[in-house]
């Protein structure tokens, strides 16, 4: 049963192995669909978040990522929405924190970390990716609709100070609203030792703060407008996700390109998702899903009845996604129902 064994942690042998012969060892796991912010690519102004009946409890979630590691994950991403406006989300971050895993770890908006760093660092969350997509209080207001720069900054500040091993800011881009600070992000990473990744913006959900065609701003755009101030060394390096990683000569930070439209990365894809409502989601891209919700609700504590259906779900895992930012979205899902 057990496979490698690497320090003391017993890992399972990877059981989840779709139609395409890809190994899913990452489970990302998306707490609750609500959040502080209001993020202009992520989310309308007027949300209708999901009624509390319909998302799963914290032991459902605990229960149902022991499965998933028992199946051969190794490697757990708590998102959101914003993960930590979940009422009592510490006690689930310690329960999985305890679980064999290579590594757990979080995306966050950085609007609570100055709450929670220190208490993320003690229940072993290795990694932290914090979203920020501008310097600029007015202009982070804008993007964000409703969000404080100078919160999230302090909360950056904590988890420095936490000691993660390491911090990886996540910016989207947008053509005519913050392309030209790509330079000022990267230092601001780099000085501060951290990671940055440029992320494409994704069709997800009805848009109706701007034409996303007309705000495409591509990886190969970002990596022209920094190359003109620093010297980029391209590296093999991963952190199991879809970032392509370059290294910065002048700081030794790395900057990476999350470029779902101008590289596509869907043929090393090795993860699936675990939605608030408890929809398991075989691909960001489409709407393939087995409902996790309803398997846990009508079998309780029936670890090998849920085991099966996971393992089941393989066969429907799609080969990838088929975004076209020119035409009306297919996913009428919004980012923060699946953490990204
Ligand atoms: P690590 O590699 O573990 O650092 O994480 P990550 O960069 O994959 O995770 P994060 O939650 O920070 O997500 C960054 C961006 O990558 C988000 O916009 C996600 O939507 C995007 N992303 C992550 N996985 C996928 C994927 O499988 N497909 C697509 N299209 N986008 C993804
Ligand atoms: N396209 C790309 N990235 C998005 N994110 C949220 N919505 C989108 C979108 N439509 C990003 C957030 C966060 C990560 C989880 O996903 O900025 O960093
Ligand atoms: Fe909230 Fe993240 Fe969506 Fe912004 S991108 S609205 S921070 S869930």
């Amino acid at each position: 049963m057990n496979g490698g064994l690497i320090g003391m942690t017993a890992y399972t042998t990877p059981q989840l192995i779709d139609r395409f012969g890809r190994t899913v060892n990452y489970l990302r796991i998306s707490v609750t669909d609500r959040c502080d912010l209001r993020c202009v690519y992520c989310m309308e102004e007027e949300m209708q978040f999901l009624p509390r009946a319909q998302v799963l409890t914290l032991e459902e979630i605990g229960f149902i990522a022991r499965a998933f590691v028992e199946l051969g994950v190794q490697k757990i991403r708590v998102t959101g929405g914003e993960p930590l406006v979940r009422r009592n989300i510490m006690k689930l971050m310690h329960e999985l924190g305890a679980l064999p895993l290579r590594e757990l770890v979080l995306t966050t908006n950085g609007s609570q970390l100055a709450r929670y760093a220190a208490e993320l660092k003690a229940a072993n969350v290795k990694r932290i990716n914090v979203s920020l997509d501008s310097l600029k209080p007015d202009r982070f207001r804008q993007i964000t609709r409703v969000g404080d720069l100078k919160v999230v900054l302090a909360g950056i500040e904590a988890a420095r100070e936490a000691g993660f091993e390491r911090i990886k800011i996540n910016a989207v881009i947008l053509k005519n609203r913050n392309h030209d600070e790509v330079l000022d992000l990267t230092r601001f990473a780099g000085d501060r030792g951290m990671d940055i990744s440029f992320i494409e913006e994704m069709p997800l959900g009805v848009n109706s703060d701007h034409d996303r065609a007309e705000a495409y701003y591509s990886s190969d755009d970002i990596r022209r407008d920094l190359e003109r101030h620093c010297t980029l060394i391209p590296t093999a390096e991963t952190t199991g996700g879809p970032s392509r990683y370059f290294r910065i000569q002048e700081t030794g930070t790395r900057v990476g390109f999350i470029s779902p439209h101008s590289h596509n990365f869907c043929h090393l894809c090795n993860r699936v998702r675990l939605t608030a409502e408890g929809r398991l989601l075989l691909c960001l891209g489409q709407e393939h899903s087995v409902d996790l919700r309803h398997v846990v609700r009508a079998h309780p504590g029936a670890m090998e009845i849920l085991k099966q259906a996971i393992r089941d779900s393989m066969a429907i895992k799609p080969r990838g996604h088929d975004f076209n930012l020119a035409a009306q979205p297919v996913i009428f899902r919004h980012m923060n129902m699946t953490g990204g």
